[in-house]
């Protein structure tokens, strides 16, 4: 097998010089050939696209992410099929494994949390399996900050609250503290940020925010295990969620949500069922939230 850096390098350099053709050709969300990387959604069975159940049902081989993906939607959609979790096995494990059972005959998808792609390393298990001759395609999923947004009865954009979404994660092994935008993103305002593979660290996060100047009341809502039967909700602010979390006692699988949006309180009515409803112009004119 090609080391995967040097498939990863080949993909990005032939994505530089031309366009894949099945840009275009395909749309997302239509079966094609090779292995899907399938977005799991957050957890809840029922929260996996119609295709993506397809796709697991009449899998041989099913390759997950392990405690992310909730056991009852494995024992729902493939409980005759192989499973196996990609927790601890690296791309040199992974890509002979799905390799050999596609080459074999054998149905194979890749299951992700959430959806591919966010914080997924989707596209590098492509790149290496495109590399040995596998064609490979995305389903999305509902991204856990999505699920999140629901179980908190709100949106993460709201007319005269929030403008923007950042999908962040914080500073740690992965990212270097200059690349922690979290305190710009919450010093923006009208942006709601979305933590992902920070439960560990809420309560550093927030001290760092507090450091920064950052206004202690701001809201701050936490959900452990969205949609899962075990779903929690802890909501409080920047200057007390550190200690409620510690003292529920998630280090993991939670989604942290900071901004006005995150208590849905303070939005005024929107532009689309006040004055663009009533504006009296073509309707493909322009376009507007839905
Ligand atoms: C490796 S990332 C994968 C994200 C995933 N691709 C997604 O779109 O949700 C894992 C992080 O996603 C978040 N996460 C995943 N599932 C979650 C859930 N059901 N509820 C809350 N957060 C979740 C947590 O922050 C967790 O640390």
């Amino acid at each position: 097998m090609t080391d995967p850096q040097d498939a990863i390098d080949a993909a990005g350099d032939v994505r530089e010089a031309e366009r894949d053709p099945r840009i275009g050709e395909r749309t997302a969300g239509e079966i094609q050939d090779g292995i899907p990387f399938i977005g799991a959604g957050p957890g809840d069975p029922g929260l996996l696209t119609v295709t993506g159940r397809e796709l697991v049902e009449t899998a041989d081989l099913v390759v997950h992410a392990g405690s992310l993906v909730n056991s009852e939607l494995l024992d729902a959609y493939c409980a005759d099929a192989e499973q196996v979790s990609s927790i601890g096995k690296d791309l040199e494990e992974l890509i002979p494994l799905m390799r050999d059972a596609y080459e074999t005959g054998r149905s194979v998808v890749r299951l992700h949390s959430g959806d591919p792609a966010i914080y997924g390393a989707a596209l590098e298990q492509m790149d290496a399996l495109e590399h040995e001759g596998v064609p490979t395609y995305l389903v999305p999923g509902v991204t856990s900050a999505f699920a999140a947004s629901a179980t908190l009865r709100t949106q993460l954009t709201l007319n005269g609250v929030a403008n923007h979404v950042a999908f962040t994660r914080p500073r740690g092994e992965t990212l270097d503290p200059d690349e922690d935008h979290i305190g710009e993103f919450v010093e923006m305002g009208d942006v709601t940020t979305c933590i992902y593979l920070g439960t560990h660290a809420i309560a550093e996060t927030m001290e760092r925010l507090v450091e920064m100047g950052h206004d202690l009341d701001t809201p701050v809502a936490v959900v452990y295990h969205a949609s899962w039967p075990d779903e929690d909700v802890i909501e409080g602010t920047i200057g007390t969620i550190g200690e409620r979390v510690a003292a529920a006692g998630y280090r993991a699988s939670a989604m942290v949500i900071i901004g006005d949006a995150a208590t849905g309180a303070g939005y005024e009515r929107s532009y689309l069922y006040g004055d663009w409803a009533n504006r009296g112009t073509d309707e493909n004119e322009s376009e507007a939230d839905d």
